[in-house]
């Protein structure tokens, strides 16, 4: 790490994401732990890139930042040589080929989703190739810098990772435990701050076995549970308004009076009850089109607004937890505070009953040398059957791209839980390889 009293070079890869904004407002607001001197936005797509260029530097001036540096660049050895952290959240085809693998599936009547189920998978085939290339420019022009990685679908990302750079300075993280407890704190009126949490899974597949209160000074994951099961939770005020977040929120209920021994995370009802989801979804406006409508359009909204000269009232986004939780992560590796967060890592016995070469999601302590992972007591039989099957399915379809293998591909479709046959996983499979040429090796 370099001297930080000089201050920090952040390279942002996948610059124009929509949660650039968010991120970069969470290292302003921290910027007495995470002193910054230079922004970079690398993104393959230059109108993205500069657009956010001009909502950054408005970003910068506007909060009293105007002294550090901006660039925005397609180019990775001007993005990356040198920088102390990278943050990543590239989107391999964009929303566009999110909402292909959500109208596939569900035209097919399967859960169409972009992290789980074939869509997942779909997504996994593109994104895994675009972050190696990202990671292998960081190993080139930055070795020593941490990347903490957000780019989905983050198990699959993950266990490609774990084969192809073991030993790399690199953190996958989910947001998804915190805006879950941020949740469950807002409704029932707890403060999470205080909240020591037992959490296992793989990631958006995974439960809770202990939520420690401190100021408490006792587990109150049972009394949770009760008010799960008896009072659905509303939509916290980051995500306020927002439908479909309300529906993840309310099936915790669902999932919660069905098994009521574990708080579960939300993405489970994916697993449990792909039929339901189904059902319910609509199958020509999808999770993608929300996000394009809203998210994206509010993005080109604003840099179209600096452009135009407008001095007031620009920013629109929404700030949450995403951004603040990768700034805490950086700063407890920076100034080594090892602090608890949940991360996304190869089990090495974490979970002990577990395989070994298995990447779970579990509470890890992060300090200067990363992410040291707890060790946690076995688990039971439900959350390991359900486990094991979508550990075996994801490293699969890991083997698939890297061996160029259509029959591993088959086999990760055909084994995914939302996926009731082979047949259809076939069809799914054919259709998705035709969607994504350009995008996934060829398979033969
Ligand atoms: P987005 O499409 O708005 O942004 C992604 C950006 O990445 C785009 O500007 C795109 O041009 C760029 N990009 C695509 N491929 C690239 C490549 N090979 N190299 C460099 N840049 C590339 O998407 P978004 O909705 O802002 O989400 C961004 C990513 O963050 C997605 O992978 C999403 O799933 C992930 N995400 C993860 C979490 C989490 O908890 N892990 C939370 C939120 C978002
Ligand atoms: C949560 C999950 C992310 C996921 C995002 C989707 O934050 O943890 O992994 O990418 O939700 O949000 P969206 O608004 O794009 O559907
Ligand atoms: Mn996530």
């Amino acid at each position: 790490m370099t001297n930080t009293t000089k201050g920090l070079v952040i390279t942002i890869a996948g610059g124009g994401s929509t949660y650039t904004p968010g991120i970069i407002q969470a290292v302003l607001n921290n910027a007495d732990r995470l002193p910054v001197k230079e922004i970079r936005l690398y993104d393959n797509d230059k109108q993205r890139n500069d657009d956010m260029f001009l909502i950054i530097q408005y970003m910068l001036k506007k909060e009293g930042f105007a002294g550090v540096h901006l660039l925005s660049t397609e180019n990775p050895e001007e993005a990356f040589a040198g920088c102390d952290f990278v943050f990543s959240q590239i989107r391999v085809g964009g929303l566009k080929m999110r909402e292909q693998d959500e109208k596939i599936c569900l035209k097919n009547g399967l859960v169409g989703q972009e992290t789980c189920g074939l869509g997942g998978f779909a997504y996994g085939m593109r994104s895994m190739g675009g972050l190696l290339e990202v990671v292998s420019h960081v190993q080139k022009y930055a070795p020593e810098a941490w990347i903490l990685n957000y780019t989905n679908p983050e198990s699959i990302i993950s266990e490609a990772i774990r084969r192809k750079f073991p030993d790399i300075k690199m953190i996958n993280v989910c947001d998804m435990t915190i805006s879950i407890e941020e949740t469950i704190a807002h409704n029932y009126g707890y403060n999470r701050k205080e909240w020591i949490c037992e959490y296992y899974g793989l990631n958006h597949f995974g439960w809770y076995r202990k939520i420690y209160d401190k100021s408490l000074g006792r587990d109150i994951m049972p009394e949770i549970i009760d008010k799960l099961v008896n009072q659905e939770m509303q939509v916290a005020d980051f995500n306020a308004g927002d439908k479909t977040w309300q529906e993840a929120f309310s099936m915790m209920s669902v999932i919660t009076k069905n098994f009521p021994t574990n708080v579960p995370n939300n993405y489970l009802e994916y697993y449990l009850y792909p039929d339901m989801v189904v059902e319910h979804a609509d199958k020509n406006y999808t999770r993608a089109n929300m996000v394009m409508d809203g998210r994206e359009k509010n993005t080109k909204e604003m840099a179209e607004k600096i452009r135009q000269g407008v001095e007031d009232n620009v920013l629109n986004f929404n700030f949450g937890e995403h951004g603040q939780y990768i700034v805490d992560i950086a700063t407890s590796i920076l100034n080594d505070e090892n602090r608890r967060f949940m991360v996304i890592v190869p089990n090495n016995g974490a979970i002990p009953n577990l395989r070994q070469d298995a990447v779970v999601e579990v509470p890890a302590y992060i300090g200067a040398i990363g992410a040291e992972p707890v060790s946690l007591k076995p688990i039971p039989d439900f959350h390991k059957g359900l486990m094991e099957a979508q550990v075996a399915a994801e490293k699969l379809l890991v083997d698939s791209f890297f061996e160029g293998s259509y029959q591993k591909a088959l086999q990760a479709f055909t084994l995914n839980r939302t996926c009731p046959s082979a047949r259809v996983a076939k069809i799914v499979l054919d259709e998705m390889i035709e969607a994504n040429k350009g995008y996934w090796p060829e398979l033969k």
